[in-house]
């Protein structure tokens, strides 16, 4: 018996019913429950997929009438979903209820900080925090399920959606993939009222776009697939996720969503996945334009064997799948398991004992929006602010100075939210200029000037912007990417500062005033000029609804940075792809020496990054004490401590991310020069130290080896406590133990 079906009392209860409707389905109600649609009926603000606005609440109804809808997406509100569920309940055949589903990846209404800027934090509990109250504000909206989270790992910052997810880094993202999926599905059972669905996607290898271009190819080795891409699917299953979205993608020729062994052999057959997997938005009918099938017959065909349950959008199931099993090309027992998988998620989900669940309207106004959630979005917002500079201690800012607040986001609204943020109160975001002057004791100190427009220059804008930099004290440049460049379909060539923006930092920095920088990205910029020299440069992402209060409760030291860059800032858009995890080469350059010949290096810059992975300042000084070990021998069978002395300097207190890296020295494949293990925050106070430990055992220095399992072998391993993974105090120890092991995970 599979464990979904254990999973709830509801779950258990409906056992039966389950098998007692797939007898009495016919295939066209089966293909139904396999057919995602559009919502027509619900509110969506605004069109986010090519068909928005085009569906036809007639004919959908008239599906759902005739149970051939299983359920519907983009579409929120408590009232209206119990008059779509009323069809489907109470005038459908079977009557069996529709599952609703939402993309809301960072907050429903409440809009927090974008996955990205949140895993800055490096804090799983926050990111669980944030998701369950977006479930929260779901489940009363009657919504079941969202698409989310997205666990692609980012490894071109030219890809427009490394915004939707955790960075770089395949520790960080497992983590924050595990404590988002809790956080959606809570921990009372999906059954729970405030529990909704959790979808990890997109699967697989989506963010590995070659060149970073958006739907683009992937071409990876098996070792990489498995060690980088892969991981973040499998923490999401293991921390009981029930749907996978299939990616766009094709992975070495195959695209994704006609991908047997990515969706079947490895997701099912390796990690006991028992959710269903969906297309992504008409992925499957793409199947077609990839070269892979030869029409939407055939292309449904591919998909449904290749473990593509349901079908978003094309309809493509509905209309192939009757006669797909007809013809004998599609098997009745795959049809009947797909639809058991379906159903037994709605059952698990409580949705055959309450089809009405999440659509009392009181309730509704009750939770969507809640005072409390509001509070954790400013809280999210500040704990995902990244400092990268602070010259002459520049910054807290004094609340009693001038401040000339310039640029395009200075008092700008429609790039807070950021990217998929779509059922947000428009009325409730929060401006840098209102943030500054609500924590400012004379807000009229303020003075503010846009300057320039986010891609054109403004008439005028920088000869007002230098005028009221002349003025200040102080300058605050507000710059960046608006909320529109990235996300999908976003993918830049250069990940630079738009070029009128570029110009209006270097006139307002020749005024000689002292220069803060916030920047507003949804990837890693390659900063240049005035804007890389100004005095401090903060990185300020999207940081939902609370962005103004947000980062004026960091810029005038009411709470300190506490953040850290989940993806590596590189000096030039050409390095990209990039992330901190490479291999060494066998000829390493060293970074100091820039003109050293015959190197892995460009001609141009050092193939390092401006500001790494892992970096962030407090308003603190910290130091680090060399590396305590009381052996530098691990036994197979033991573990190892490693330490250091970490001590804030400073004269403020501060929050230190102590991270963990190890490099694996000689290995039967090459490995990369560095690997996060493990990270630990500590706050200090002036004068503080402390002493941060980490236990490693020989479990955390495998990696997938020729053979494609997981491989752990002995021999020499370097190891730094670090503040990133450019720093840090480093050793070695020796892995003592047999000659290598493989654990086949
Ligand atoms: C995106 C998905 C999203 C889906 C439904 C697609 O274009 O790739 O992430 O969940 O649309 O809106």
């Amino acid at each position: 018996m599979p464990a979904i079906a254990e999973s709830t009392p509801a779950a258990q209860r409906h056992r039966q019913r389950i098998e007692d409707l797939i007898g009495a389905m016919t295939l066209e109600e089966k293909a139904g429950q396999l057919n995602l649609l559009a919502d027509p009926f619900r509110w969506l603000p605004k069109a986010v997929n090519p068909l928005d606005g085009q569906g036809n609440p007639a004919r959908v109804t008239a599906l759902i009438r005739e149970g051939k809808v299983g359920s519907l997406f983009n579409g929120v509100g408590a009232e209206a979903g119990r008059r779509i569920q009323q069809v489907a309940v109470e005038e459908s055949r079977l009557k069996i209820p529709l599952l609703f589903a939402a993309d809301v990846i960072h907050g429903m209404t409440t809009i927090f900080p974008v996955p990205l800027g949140e895993a800055a934090s490096f804090d799983p509990d926050l990111c669980r925090r944030t998701a369950r109250a977006a479930a929260r504000e779901l489940a009363a909206s009657a919504v079941h399920q969202t698409y989310a989270p997205m666990v692609d790992v980012a490894r071109d910052q030219r890809w427009g959606r490394n915004v939707e997810g955790a960075g770089e880094d395949v520790l960080l993202n497992n983590v924050l993939a595990a404590a988002r999926v809790h956080g959606f599905q809570g921990d009372k059972g999906l059954d729970d009222p405030e529990a909704v669905l959790a979808t990890a996607k997109h699967m697989a290898a989506y963010s590995a776009a070659i060149g970073g271009v958006e739907y683009n190819t992937t071409d990876m080795s098996e070792q990489t697939l498995r060690g980088v891409f892969l991981p973040p699917f499998r923490a999401s299953v293991d921390a009981g996720a029930l749907a996978i979205m299939s990616a766009f993608n094709d992975v070495n020729g195959v695209p994704a969503s006609g991908n047997r062994k990515l969706l079947t052999d490895i997701l099912r057959g390796e990690w006991g996945f028992e959710g269903f997997v969906l297309s992504d938005y008409t992925s499957e009918q793409e199947l077609v334009a990839h070269g892979f099938a030869e029409d939407a017959r055939d292309a449904a065909r591919l998909a449904f064997n290749a473990g593509v349950d349901v079908s978003m959008v094309s309809g493509l199931y509905l209309e192939h799948l009757p006669g797909l099993v007809r013809s004998g090309e599609v098997s009745m027992a795959r049809l009947d398991e797909a639809v058991r998988r379906v159903l037994n998620v709605k059952a698990a989900l409580g949705l055959f004992d309450d089809p009405y669940r999440g659509t009392d309207p009181e309730r509704e106004r009750a939770v969507v929006g809640a005072r409390q959630h509001v509070e954790l979005a400013r809280e999210a917002g500040r704990k995902s602010v990244v400092l990268l500079k602070n010259d002459n201690s520049l910054l807290p800012l004094n609340k009693r100075q001038k401040i000339a607040l310039i640029g395009p986001f200075a008092d700008d609204v429609d790039n807070v939210w950021g990217p998929w943020s779509i059922w947000g109160m428009p009325e409730r975001r929060v401006s840098l200029e209102a943030g500054f002057r609500a924590a400012m004791d004379d807000p009229s100190l303020l003075s503010i000037a846009r300057g320039s427009g986010i891609e054109a220059p403004l008439n005028g804008g920088i000869e007002q912007a230098v005028a009221a930099a002349r003025a200040a004290d102080v300058v605050v440049l507000a710059i960046g990417e608006g909320q529109q460049m990235s996300g999908e379909a976003q993918s830049r060539t250069e990940i630079v500062v738009p070029a009128p923006q570029q110009a209006l930092v270097e006139a307002v920095a020749a005024t000689g005033k002292p220069v803060v920088i916030l920047l507003r990205n949804g990837r890693a910029l390659a900063l240049e000029g005035a804007v890389k020299n100004a005095h401090a440069i903060v990185v300020t992402w999207f940081l939902g609804e609370q962005m103004g209060n947000a980062v004026a409760d960091v810029i005038f030291g009411d709470h300190g940075p506490s953040a850290r860059l989940p993806i590596s800032f590189p000096h030039r858009s050409g390095q990209q792809p990039y992330s901190y995890d490479r291999k060494t080469t066998g000829r390493p350059a060293n970074p100091d020496l820039a003109q050293e010949e015959y190197k892995a290096r460009y001609r141009e810059t050092p193939n390092t990054a401006l500001y790494p992975f892992g970096f962030g300042l407090s308003y603190g000084d910290i130091v680090y004490g060399p590396i305590q070990m009381e052996t530098d021998q691990l036994q197979w069978t033991g573990t190892i401590e490693i330490a250091a002395m970490i001590t804030n300097r400073g004269r403020r207190e501060a929050e230190e991310l102590v991270q963990l890296y190890i490099h694996d020295r000689v290995a039967s494949l090459t490995q990369p020069g560095r690997l996060l293990k493990d990270f630990k925050r500590i706050r200090l106070r002036p004068g503080q130290q402390e002493k941060v430990s980490f236990t490693l055992n020989p479990r955390q220095l495998g990696f997938i080896g020729a053979d494609e399992a997981y491989r752990i072998e002995p021999g020499l391993f370097d190891v730094w406590v670090a503040p990133h993974a450019q720093g840090g105090v480093a050793s070695t120890f020796r892995l003592i133990g047999p000659p290598s092991i493989t654990d086949g995970r």
